[in-house]
């Protein structure tokens, strides 16, 4: 029952355009329909600001119910004792590690957006790098995280929070390695997991559990549930009438204070439903195999575009994303976007590390694994998809090639239709 016919039409065609092509940008995914169909639930319509059993509204009986199912189920997954998943996206819950953990002012430090962290780690624009006095790192001019390098800067800088965690690395983070790191200095450990949740999940890439301080990780990435964020850690919360001290013992507590009342009103309870029901589907150990085949895809994919000549930042990938490293082509991020778009292939522009080009124009484009996985396509699959991209990028300025292109992908997705509708 939809009564809104330009709305109505306009999401049409957004799901025709996802079904008829590639979605290739790495922070993307396709929800389950038992996901979805939680989203649109009468359950948007209740408040219930407060933690289940402590509400600030009636009528809160089920909602509270649902909210310990999803926190029971993102406890079990990640194996923590704490676990806070109403913040309402990646950037509130980051915003929530900081409220927690460090005072305006205080000196933070985290990866370099340019380099492949996220805005919320520090970048000079964001909230993280103009309420706190933001240091960032950068990588090797291979591209690969320098740990001795962030260790340097750690040693002179001395920030009180170190938020780890990328948006655009191709590689495994270290984070035994990060975690000598901030003990050197008595630093708050934070990580964000948010592109590699999934990953963490299926034990194809190691977790930060147990070894940082807190975690933060959206669940609409290789987590493949509704956008929202989990904040996890160890630890049980404190009596709320009593104002914690900043320690580690005390984050569960921190975490819940910083959320509400620090940042938010009342939680999305329709979206904390669609969380419940992927962290179900994300307990199943088909999931595993899915997270597997991710990162099985991402490096067959990187070996045959290399292959094809293309240069990728850091040589290849261990997770589920690459950078490829334009320069060589004579074309730029932007261009390739759009003309990998033409072609009914979604990537997005990206800086490469010591880009010479400007963010809005770089130098690269960022692609992964995550959307093209769960409609089932394996190794052989991605051979193909080379070669679309390959084809595409030889032939930016040639329309009706990329259109043709575009015709062969509309084609061959019918046999990987998007979840729920084979
Ligand atoms: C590492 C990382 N952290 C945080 C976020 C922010 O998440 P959101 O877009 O849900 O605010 C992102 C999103 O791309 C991310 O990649």
């Amino acid at each position: 029952m939809n009564n809104d016919d330009a709305v109505q039409k306009l999401t049409q065609l957004e799901v025709i355009r996802q079904r008829e092509g590639l979605e290739m940008i790495p922070s993307e995914n396709h929800t389950s329909p038992a996901v979805l169909q939680m989203l649109g639930t009468r359950l948007t319509d209740k408040y219930s600001e407060g933690y289940p059993g402590h509400r600030y509204y009636g009528g809160c009986e089920y909602v509270d119910q649902i909210e310990n199912i999803a926190i029971e189920r993102a406890k079990e997954l990640f194996g923590v004792s704490h676990a806070n998943v109403q913040a309402y996206s990646g950037s509130p819950a980051n915003q929530a590690i900081y409220y927690a953990l460090v005072n305006p002012g205080d000196k933070v430090m985290g990866m370099s957006l340019y380099y492949g962290g996220h805005m919320t780690h520090g970048l000079k624009v964001n909230f993280s790098g103009t309420i706190y006095d933001s240091v960032q790192y950068t990588t090797d001019k291979n591209g690969f995280m320098d740990y001795d390098a962030i260790a340097a800067l750690a040693k002179q800088e001395k920030p009180k929070l170190i938020m780890a965690g990328t948006t655009a690395y191709p590689r495994q983070i270290d984070w035994k390695k990060l975690r000598v790191i901030a003990d050197d200095i008595g630093a708050f450990l934070a990580a964000d997991i948010s592109h590699i949740s999934g990953l963490v999940v299926a034990g194809a890439h190691p977790s930060p559990i147990g070894v940082v301080d807190v975690t933060m990780t959206t669940t609409h990435k290789t987590l493949r549930g509704p956008r929202g964020a989990l904040i996890l850690s160890n630890g049980n919360p404190s009596n709320p009438l009593v104002k914690p001290e900043r320690t580690v013992a005390n984050i569960p507590s921190l975490i819940d204070r910083a959320i509400i009342p620090g940042l938010q009103g009342g939680p999305h309870n329709h979206q904390t439903a669609a969380i419940a029901v992927a962290l179900g589907e994300a307990l199943k150990p088909e999931f595993k195999v899915y997270g597997q085949q991710i990162v099985a895809n991402a490096k067959k994919l990187s070996e045959e575009l290399m292959n094809r000549g293309f240069n990728l930042v850091t040589g290849g990938t261990d997770n589920h994303l690459m950078v490829i490293d334009l320069t060589n082509k004579n074309i730029s991020g932007k261009q390739a976007e759009v003309a990998l778009g033409l072609a009914g292939i979604t990537v997005n522009k990206n800086t490469v590390p010591f880009d010479t080009r400007s963010p809005f124009d770089p130098s690269g484009i960022r692609l992964g694994t995550p959307a093209l996985t769960t409609r089932g396509m394996k190794e052989s699959e991605m051979i193909q998809v080379a070669e679309w991209i390959e084809l595409a990028i030889n032939n930016v300025a040639n329309d009706s090639k990329l259109k043709s292109i575009h015709d062969q992908v509309r084609e061959f997705t019918k046999s990987y239709p998007l979840p729920g509708e084979n």
